[in-house]
């Protein structure tokens, strides 16, 4: 019989809770801070933008935080999701590795990020909130919460960023069509509506742009609430059902992971991987957790580990975390949802205690292992995806250096059916591999908020 190469969970296996790390962390987090007072913040100081259940969840000490039937009711349309053995890819690479792939692409938004979306909608409809407004990068995040918001019967209004916009017109008229009203940031408010920053009508915008503009929408209307994407605790928290089903999914194909990757851009698929594994580790077994970034936003690979605001217009709470400054925009890369300053701060911790690692790589070598893997196994990958896939071949590779067996696991976070005007430069070869500019960390540095 041939080798399997598919592994699939039943409705009934999806999981019933959210894996919570926070209590088992061998030392607690530092708070974050109020922007104003730099005082550890309180509940009360989220709530002119967040819902208490969601609040709770950031701070939770709970080892298990149940799912509501509600939240799981749509997870079912999607979930479980497949895992993959790339047998195919194996033997393109003659590596004596085993790679298996988690394809969260299989959600109607095409990502791993209508995981949160759907429960950040279902709790701001349950706290009786009408709308939420939101950043996005790629697009895939802002896709994800229009059809979650459409799933509760809330608004939404996303800011998307500007090169993304220009770069991929068909993301909004998805959120579009799911009933979204998408802008492209940086804007501002005019007589006449919302219009392109007359300031500077040229920015490519930024995450953090994108995020001041969605937070402030928010916090100046009391029937609308802020939504993320990534970075946030409670978002890692709800993407843990990826690495709860691999799990699962594993011990049916008989490995455990010796390495597990997941590319970063704030966090949140890596942490739905990886956070269910580190629980794991923290308890002796053995498995490395790898972050993935692009040279051009490394983030945990060249950042600061220092308190800083998640957004441009330092409208959020202080963090701390690896930081490029909240000021850094990053160059144009085609994976937009990497194109962030900040980290995830539970991640970031994480990396602090050497509970997982980070890399980053140059546009060019992802590109070259999405094409790869593309040919092998068919699926196009997400660009962002993209990077763990580059990481995931570098592991196979070494494993065939060194004539080892290893077992590797990756995120195969999105598909990449809306950026092949990504893959197009790529084959005319005109993708610049951007570095990250040796005078922005002394710049980051002068702008940090003093602690
Ligand atoms: C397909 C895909 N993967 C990964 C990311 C990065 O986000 P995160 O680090 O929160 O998973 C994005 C962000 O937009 C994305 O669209």
């Amino acid at each position: 019989m041939s080798q399997r190469a598919k592994f699939v969970l039943n409705d009934h296996q999806l999981p019933t809770v959210w894996a919570n790390i926070l209590p088992s962390l061998p030392e607690p987090m530092a708070p974050p801070l109020h922007p104003g007072t730099h005082q550890p913040l309180s509940p009360a100081d989220l709530q002119p933008i967040f819902p208490m259940s969601l609040i709770e969840q950031e701070f939770s000490p709970q080892p298990e935080i149940d799912i509501p039937g509600e939240i799981i009711d749509v997870y079912r349309l999607w979930r479980p999701t497949p895992l993959y053995r790339a047998l195919r890819l194996e033997q393109e690479l003659q590596t004596p590795a085993h790679i298996y792939y988690k394809y969260e692409g299989t959600s109607p938004a095409g990502s791993h990020k209508p995981n949160t979306a759907v429960a950040q909608a279902y709790y701001n409809k349950a706290a009786g909130i009408r709308r939420l407004a939101t950043e996005t990068g790629a697009g895939q995040w802002g896709s994800a919460l229009a059809l979650a918001c459409r799933m509760f019967g809330l608004d939404c209004t996303v800011y998307m960023v500007k090169i993304s916009y220009q770069q991929k017109p068909y993301r909004r008229s998805m959120m579009n069509t799911w009933g979204a009203q998408v802008y492209a940031s940086p804007s501002e408010l005019t007589q006449s509506g919302r219009a392109v920053l007359a300031d500077h009508p040229d920015s490519p915008g930024s995450l953090g742009i994108a995020i001041s503009e969605a937070v402030e929408d928010a916090a100046t209307h009391d029937d609308t609430n802020y939504s993320l994407g990534s970075v946030l605790n409670h978002v890692l928290l709800h993407q843990t059902v990826i690495g709860q089903e691999c799990k699962l999914q594993m011990a049916d194909a008989g490995e455990y992971p010796d390495v597990v990757i997941g590319c970063f851009g704030g966090g949140s698929n890596f942490g739905g991987i990886a956070l269910p594994y580190a629980l794991d580790k923290l308890k002796g077994q053995a498995v490395r957790l790898v972050a993935v970034e692009p040279t051009a936003c490394p983030t945990l690979t060249k950042g600061l580990f220092a308190y800083d605001f998640g957004d441009t217009a330092k409208l959020t709470p202080l963090i701390l975390m690896y930081t490029l400054g909240h000021g850094f925009v990053p160059a144009g890369i085609h994976a937009g949802g990497l194109r962030y300053h900040g980290a995830a701060p539970l991640a970031s911790h994480m990396l602090k205690l050497g509970l997982i690692e980070a890399r980053a790589y140059r546009q060019n070598a992802v590109f070259d292992a999405a094409v790869a893997f593309a040919r092998c196994e068919a699926i196009i990958p997400a660009p962002e995806s993209a990077h763990a896939v580059r990481a995931a071949i570098d592991e196979a590779l070494a494993a065939r250096e060194e004539g080892q067996p290893r077992v590797i696991l990756f995120n195969l976070s999105g598909h990449g059916h809306f950026d092949m005007g990504a893959y197009d430069s790529y084959f005319a070869g005109k993708l610049v591999d951007y570095e990250h500019p040796e005078d922005e960390i002394a710049r980051a540095m002068e702008e940090l908020p003093q602690i």
